[in-house]
This record gives structure tokens, sequence and C-alpha cells, in this order.
């Protein structure tokens, strides 16, 4: 049995084939609308979310499964006290596989470590969210066709955004990308990245502050939200919020085929006018997510489709 805790937990390999199960899913919908009856998910989220829990269950539903689950803490045992451990003992009787969000770094290992069905991190606090990076390196492959030779900005809220560091983690294994980190001072990409990701592999990488400096050298822009709920005050919260507002002046600046991405959910970090600029690629990204989401759940329950 396989958990799926990090994007590192696939080889390369395995990666190129869960890519290549989900095009075919993108291509032949209609083949998979079967491969999970009587299967059931059940969604755990410790943590509130509208992309990442709703996909998951569009994705068993579109396989013929079924779903149950929680949206919050509030409305769980946990507000009782009960610890995540024997909340999964539980959830290991009634489901198949199940998908866990929670604000504690950690959480959905610990469950792994006692569940009797596959458990996916659906998020953990400001650490990994290895779904939105498959979600991520999917729409990469499909829109530019490589997952190499890349110049990719990744713009915002870098130290507490959990895509930007399992994103890294993941492209760092590609040959020839070139890491742009903008930021402000305050929320730069954490050390250990730099340490142990990027110049223990010797990856080429800069940090600048000003998106209008790197626009035209970028492949990929990779938008990020300021996460309100990882600042210890709501006055550096404030302060930073509309530090980056992408907008058509911008976007005058960059490649015309760059991509721009964002994991949602966008607050003013991208201006809506920008929506409409063909290179705007976020809500595609959105589509890609059941698809590589339901790839997952074939492969973690060693469903095979001919
Ligand atoms: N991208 C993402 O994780 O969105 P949600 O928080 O809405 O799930």
């Amino acid at each position: 049995m396989r958990h799926l805790m990090s994007p590192l937990d696939f080889s390369i390999e395995e990666l190129d084939q869960l890519l290549d199960l989900a095009g075919d899913i993108e291509r032949h919908p209609e083949k998979y609308a079967h491969a999970c009856d009587g299967k059931k998910l059940a969604t755990l989220f410790y943590e509130p979310s509208t992309r990442t829990r709703l996909s998951f269950e569009a994705a068993m539903i579109n396989l013929g499964g079924n779903i149950f689950g929680f949206s919050s803490a509030a409305s769980s045992s946990a507000a009782k006290g009960e610890s995540v451990s024997d909340t999964i003992r539980m959830i290991s009787c009634y489901a198949d596989i199940c998908a866990m969000r929670h604000p504690k770094e950690g959480a959905p290992m610990v469950a792994s470590t006692v569940s009797s069905i596959p458990v996916i991190n659906a998020g953990d606090g400001g650490h990994q969210h290895p779904t939105q990076t498959l979600t991520d390196l999917l729409t990469i492959r499909s829109l530019k066709g490589r997952l190499d030779n890349l110049v990719i900005g990744l713009c915002g809220d870098l130290k507490f955004g959990r895509t930007v560091h399992s994103l890294v983690r993941a492209l760092a294994r590609y040959q020839n990308i070139k890491f742009v980190f903008i930021s402000p001072e305050e929320l730069r990409i954490p050390g250990y990245i730099k340490e142990d990701v990027l110049e223990a592999n010797h990856f080429p990488y800069k940090e600048v502050e000003r998106i209008e400096d790197v626009m035209p050298e970028l492949d990929i822009l990779y938008m990020t939200r300021v996460q309100r709920e990882r600042f210890f005050n709501e006055e550096d919260y404030i302060r930073l919020k509309d530090f980056y507002i992408l907008n058509n002046k911008k976007m005058k600046l960059a490649k015309e085929d760059m991509i721009v991405m964002h994991p949602l959910p966008r607050v003013n970090e991208i201006s809506v006018e920008v929506d409409k600029d063909p290179r705007a690629a976020y809500f595609r990204q959105v589509q890609y997510g059941v698809y590589v989401r339901m790839a997952l759940i074939l492969t973690l329950l060693e469903v095979k489709v001919c």
C-alpha cells in the first residue's frame, strides 16, 4: 500500500506514467467512468479548501466511486479532542482511500503510519501540497510540452506558500531548470529549501524584489497569494498583501508564450483584466487538477483500466 506525502514519493518514471494516465483520462473520460465503482473516498479537511477537496470529490465521482468526509475540524470529533491517529483508524473502517488537509505540518504523515488505507496529503500547514504539485506539473507539461529547459519565476509569499515549496522540490529533479524567486525580503523562500534542494544540487537561482526586472526572461510565472492565515500579526499581512499585483501593463513585458499559473485562491495579486490574456493559465490549471487526482486515485488503489 502506498501513500502520497510529497511529490518526491514518486520517481520521475512513475510521475511520467501518472501524467500520461491523466492525459489519457482527459482524452477518453468515458473509459474511466466505472473504474472505481463501489470504492469510497473520504475527504478529511481540518482546514478550509475549495479546489482541493471538491476536485478530489469530483475525481472520485468521475471514476464511479462514492465520497464522504468533513470540511472543517469544527464539524468533526477533532473539536472534542480526538487525535488524527484515532480518526484515521476509524476512517480506515469506512473508506478505501482518504485525502487529508491539516494546519499542522506532518499530520497526514502521522495518519499514514497507522492507516490501513492510502492517505493523500492534501496540504499540511506551510509544508507541502503534493497534489497541487502534480496539478502544476501536468499543466506545465500540457501547455509548455516539457518539464525541462524552463525559466520559472515564483512570485509572492514564498515563505509560507506550501505549493511553492513542493513545486521547487519537484522541478529540481529535471534538467536545465532556472528558478527566479520574486518576493519581498520578509517572504523569501526558506533557507532550508535553498540549501537542501538548490545549492546541494548546484541549481541556478536568483532572488529579486521587482517583478518587472525579470518578466522578459520567464517561460512561466507562478503567482501566489500572501498567506494571511500563517501570519503572526495582521499589521504585517496588511503591509505585504498587495506587494504584487500582476496587470496588463506588466504582462506586456512578458514573452508571447509565457504562461501565468496560480494555485488559487487569488486575492489581489492578479488583476481580473489578466484573465482574458491567452497566457493566463490558472483556470485551465484547475481542470488539470481533476484529471491528475483521478490518475492518482487509480494509481494508489492499483486499479488498471484497459
Ligand atoms: N489550490 C488550493 O489548494 O486551493 P484550495 O485551498 O481551495 O483547496
